[in-house]
């Protein structure tokens, strides 16, 4: 790589693609599953958009060759997948469901065939629903389950599978899950989500040594989502605001991951005594990790409301207006800026994306083709922050579009399409994007980012 002018990746980068069992796998009762929490929660009225379901989803537990297939012809280099726990553990514990573990086996066994490395994620929310009966995440018990289930799972695949994701982005678990209600299992406790993140963060450090053990040589990491969280104006509250927003969101998890225990001030904010804390978790927690994972989408910006608009300093930091299907503010550079904030605050050895992406209304035109500049712009334009941040010295090792399929989006159901691949949700038919065609030419010249020029808009 020339250092002065930067145009290509290193020559080992990893360029992939992710997806989560619940949004895209289907078949929700089939071959001895057992039911989810985000079973559950879309079966009970008015809590997805539409009243949509992951039922079906997009029939990848049906059509999974299929989509082996694509993604060797967009020459993914890997792949990021999760693992339902309730098909391999019915009731979260105990009996193993056998054609749960053959799913996954068959599934990693046609990925090395392609030549697309694994990487697995153990937990994208899909928590029995067994377990949330027990109390879920809120109660301590849910970690021997999860280091139980752990355990299953990467003594049967771990001879194969050498990148190991314990966790996809805890705050959302916790947070979404137990404090704002809007992810299952739909609660809304302060306290509740504080355990929560307690014991997720526990079962992912425990996790660590028997992962390294079972698949010896692999490498084990967790996804966070995090972003740069600003000030709307340069006024003590708002900077309050943006310091409580980033404790909540990025040190909360971050800080004892590094082996710095909880935040102080976070600890204070929240006012509650930690009391599921015991002697000795936050050593485990600290486990040496051998990458951190980070999804990234969008900054946020955050204005006070402990004082009137009236009495507070004029708003300085604006919105962009470019903002994606979700509201979302397409703002590359906080991507940047936060690889930056992991190199030189915190230590980790490693770095992946584990998910970069957005979502727009595509629509099928008349040729039968799918054209996203969109989406292929607000790519190119984040790929270039993480070429960037390579240069300036963050070890970022590999990059994952979020997703390879249009899918599930939780609570918004089908309404937001993330893939590269448009799926039909009727017939299950699924039509590479143009982004699709133009990642393909990215991961082909190693990240030569081209240009959304006018022949990507027209998709040639
Ligand atoms: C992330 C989730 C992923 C997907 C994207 C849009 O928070 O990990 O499953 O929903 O957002």
């Amino acid at each position: 790589m020339n250092m002065n002018n930067p145009t290509v990746f290193p020559d080992d980068f990893t360029w992939g693609a992710a997806t989560a069992s619940y949004q895209i796998e289907g078949a929700w009762n089939e071959d001895g599953k057992g039911e989810s929490i985000w079973d559950r929660f879309s079966h009970t009225p008015g809590r997805i958009e539409a009243g949509d379901t992951g039922d079906i989803a997009c029939d990848h537990y049906h059509r999974w060759r299929a989509d082996v297939s694509l993604m060797k012809e967009i020459g993914l280099k890997a792949y990021r997948f999760s693992i339902s726990w309730p098909r391999i553990l019915p009731e979260g514990r105990g009996r193993v469901n056998p054609s749960g573990l053959d799913f996954y086996d068959q599934l990693v066994d046609s990925l090395l065939e392609a030549d697309i490395e694994p990487f697995v994620t153990l937990y994208h929310w899909d928590l029995p629903q067994a377990l949330e009966d027990q109390g879920g995440w809120v109660k301590r018990p849910v970690v021997d389950a999860f280091v139980e289930y752990a355990d299953i799972v990467s003594r049967a695949l771990g001879d194969r599978v050498k990148r190991w994701i314990t966790l996809n982005e805890p705050f959302v678990s916790a947070f979404a899950g137990y404090l704002d209600g809007i992810h299952a299992p739909g609660h809304t406790d302060l306290y509740e989500a504080l355990a929560a993140s307690h014991h997720l963060l526990l079962a992912h450090g425990r996790t660590v040594p028997i992962i390294r053990h079972n698949s010896p040589a692999s490498q084990v990491g967790i996804t966070l989502n995090l972003q740069p969280q600003i000030p709307a104006s340069p006024s003590e509250a708002d900077r309050e605001a943006a310091q409580y927003a980033d404790g909540n969101l990025n040190r909360w998890f971050l800080d004892p991951l590094s082996g710095r225990g909880y935040p102080e001030d976070m600890v204070r904010a929240y006012g509650q005594a930690p009391d599921f804390t015991q002697a000795g978790d936050m050593d485990l927690i600290a486990a040496q990790l051998d990458f951190l994972g980070v999804n990234y989408y969008a900054r946020g910006i955050f204005r006070s409301n402990k004082i009137d608009e009236a009495r507070n300093a004029p708003r300085t930091t604006f919105r962009n207006d470019e903002i994606t299907d979700m509201g979302w503010e397409v703002y590359p550079e906080g991507l940047f800026e936060m690889l930056v904030r992991l190199h030189s605050e915190y230590d980790f050895p490693a770095i992946h994306i584990t998910e970069n992406g957005a979502a727009y209304p595509d629509r099928i035109g008349p040729d039968g083709k799918v054209y996203d500049p969109e989406r292929i712009s607000y790519l190119e334009r984040h790929l270039n922050m993480v070429l960037q941040a390579i240069t300036t010295g963050v070890r970022v090792r590999g990059y994952f579009a979020w997703s390879l399929l249009d899918n599930f989006e939780w609570s918004y159901g089908y309404s937001k399409r993330f893939g590269l691949i448009h799926v039909n949700y009727q017939t299950g038919e699924r039509i590479p994007k143009a982004s699709a065609e133009w990642y393909r030419k990215v991961i082909k010249d190693n990240g030569v980012v081209q240009k959304a020029g006018p022949g990507l808009e027209r998709g040639i």
